[in-house]
């Protein structure tokens, strides 16, 4: 949007001029614009018709993505009855929406209207800005944005500060910290080490091995084999696996391994590796207790056993977590990865915290099936409805400090997620942060980012703040289709920010 002194194709001045053409300079938002009008025409048309040439980019844009076939009208070639202004070949049963930049007067809309008439089912015209300057238009015509949508954000601080206009924006904070993460064993530790400690600081590393983590001195060698691999200098924080075999004496002992962190309560087969997790929570409640003497904080996976699977953390929260709460009254719980309105609302009302990974925070359950089954969305929990994503997102950019990032990134090879019996978890580490910036950004909340996704947790967990920094710069970024063997999050996609 330039702002200056501006004649408009109907001979009037304006002080803005939308420069939408401009838009092929920037792919991603291209993209992104594209992507906004084709969810407001899905289902109505069949065919595209573009205007040379402010519209064309966005039109092929639509056109190819979505397969919706294309049109292009000349408005200012008159019709002599011959078809060559009009390009693309066309029925008069297709449902056509235009496809144009920016609607003045709605002169050029309805030239092509006029080239259209008779020859195609016109159903309407779909714009990017709407300069709301009173157009006549004989279809309808939707924006996605208005002039005064732009007048309320930043056509202000163009004009009086030129200087700004070339500076590139960028949010500083304090190296991250995921409170969730499983960075697996073995061959894994070269990638998952890696993509951990690049963007993470502190990393709290689940225990879900096979055999599961259940002594500290298992834990100590697990820590030793990610030690080999950690070229970044971060922090891994380890937790026990609540198990029968479960020594007392370990717990006792926690708080001298300054290592340890936690201990993490898996339903039993409620996810990857929770065969041998708590069939009846009452059999360790002698195990919460010294947990609570010894201020041993609990990770729960807070699902049911054997419940429709969109319920099952629900119930959890309904049933079993009440109870862990009224009897322990002091112990310090972490409610993870949580997914629902439902756990939002429990964790604000009750003593616990919880962690939110960036999956819950920007799909919900359409998304595992949009175009076909996507595999790389499937993780545990799985994703639920809009409703809860929305309540998720209010609770995380609102830097309530309860809520804080715990990614849960969880590698599992190509072939294990594609495989008859696809595995559960999404590989994360290397676009996570990134991912919570544009959100926070997208919500204008940037300056709860750094609470979110580094500093409420240490305040739960005692650690101090990060003294390292992080730059995020908006320059879009193109996520790579895998890293070693495993699919990232966002695969392809382009997002906003980077880490310089
Ligand atoms: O999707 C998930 N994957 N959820 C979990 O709770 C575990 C994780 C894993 O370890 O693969
Ligand atoms: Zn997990």
């Amino acid at each position: 949007v330039k702002v200056g002194e501006f004649k408009l194709r109907s001979g009037e001045m304006s002080k803005y001029y939308f420069d939408m053409k401009n838009l092929v300079s920037y792919p991603y938002l291209l993209k992104k614009i594209g992507d906004e009008i084709y969810k407001n025409i899905a289902g109505k048309c069949d065919l595209l018709c573009g205007i040379p040439i402010g519209s064309i980019p966005i039109c092929s844009y639509i056109s190819t993505t979505y397969e919706i076939p294309m049109i292009m009208v000349r408005p200012s070639v008159k019709n002599y009855g011959i078809r060559d202004n009009i390009v693309g070949e066309y029925n008069p049963t297709d449902r056509c929406i235009i496809i144009d930049d920016v609607i003045t007067s709605g002169g050029s809309i309805e030239e092509v209207v006029e080239v259209l008439e008779g020859k195609v089912d016109l159903v309407g015209a779909a714009v990017i800005v709407d300069r709301e300057q009173g157009y006549t238009c004989s279809v309808v015509v939707e924006s996605l944005f208005k002039r005064s949508d732009f007048e309320e954000c930043n056509l202000k601080t163009n004009e009086v500060n030129n200087e700004d206009e070339n500076k590139v924006f960028e949010i500083k904070i304090r190296k991250p910290n995921d409170f969730h993460h499983h960075l697996r064993d073995g061959e894994t530790l070269k990638t998952s080490v890696e993509h951990c400690f690049r963007n993470f600081k502190n990393a709290v590393v689940m225990p879900n091995l096979v055999p599961p983590v259940i002594t500290i001195e298992q834990a100590l060698e697990y820590k030793n084999r990610i030690e080999e691999q950690n070229h970044y200098n971060g922090n891994p924080m380890m937790t026990l696996y609540l198990h029968k075999d479960i020594k007392i004496e370990d717990l006792r002992a926690f708080k001298n391994h300054k290592e340890m962190i936690g201990i993490k309560l898996y339903p039993q087969n409620v996810t990857t590796n929770s065969k041998d997790g708590v069939a009846n929570i009452e059999e360790f409640n002698h195990i919460f207790k010294v947990m609570e003497q010894e201020d041993i904080p609990l990770m729960i996976h807070g699902e049911a056993i054997n419940v429709d699977i969109f319920k099952k953390e629900a119930v959890f929260i309904e049933s079993t977590l009440p109870k862990i709460i009224k009897s322990f009254p002091k112990l310090r719980i972490v409610l993870e990865h949580i997914s629902t309105k439902e756990a939002v609302e429990f964790v604000l009302n009750n003593n616990v915290h919880a962690t939110i990974t960036p999956q819950h925070l920007i799909m919900d359950r359409n998304d595992i099936f949009r175009g076909g089954i996507n595999p790389h969305h499937y993780c545990l929990p799985i994703l639920k409805k809009i409703e809860d994503k929305k309540a998720l997102v209010e609770v995380a950019i609102s830097g309530n400090p309860k809520f804080f990032l715990g990614t849960d990134n969880a590698p599992h090879s190509e072939g294990s997620k594609l495989s008859c019996c696809g595995c559960a978890g999404i590989f994360n580490s290397p676009v996570a942060v990134q991912i919570i910036a544009e959100l926070f950004y997208n919500h204008g909340s940037e300056d709860n980012l750094e609470k979110f996704i580094s500093t409420n947790g240490c305040d739960f967990y005692g650690l101090p703040y990060n003294e390292e920094y992080i730059t995020l710069r908006e320059e879009p970024w193109v996520v790579p289709k895998r890293y070693g063997d495993f699919v990232p999050l966002m695969i392809g996609e382009t997002l906003l920010f980077n880490i310089i």
